[in-house]
């Protein structure tokens, strides 16, 4: 995981100074016990999150949104739980930092 792990940071921080921070924000909120970046793991890969939503303008809202509240039936059966502990602005970062990799 290291070695995909430094390229894509270095990545996703030319493409935004705040894309680090959203890293370390999705591992201390949990998001990545469930998630990786390039693997399915419970939930899809953000890779493929941001593939899927790549033409899609409302995307950041409707993924902030579902990052808080949680939501089940978009990649399978199995939901993601809702997450009180994620405040409005870090949903949005988030929802960003996974559109952003593409
Ligand atoms: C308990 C496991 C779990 C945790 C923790 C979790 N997720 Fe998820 N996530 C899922 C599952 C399962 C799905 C697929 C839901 C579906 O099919 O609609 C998902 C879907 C998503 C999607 C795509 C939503 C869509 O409608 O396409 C995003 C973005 C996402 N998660 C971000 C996050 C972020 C950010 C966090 C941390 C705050 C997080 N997840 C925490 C399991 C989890």
């Amino acid at each position: 995981m290291k070695f995909v792990a430094i390229p894509l940071t270095a990545l996703a921080l030319l493409a935004s100074s705040s894309a680090m921070a959203s890293e370390e924000l999705a591992k201390q909120k949990a998001c990545l016990a469930c998630h990786q970046v390039a693997a399915k793991l419970v939930g899809p890969a953000y890779k493929d999150v941001a593939a899927k939503y790549k033409d899609d303008k409302g995307a950041e809202a409707k993924l902030a949104t579902k990052i808080r509240a949680g939501g089940v039936g978009v990649w399978g059966q199995i939901p993601m739980p809702a997450n009180p502990a994620v405040s409005e602005a870090e949903a949005k970062a988030l929802a960003k930092w996974v559109l952003a990799m593409k």
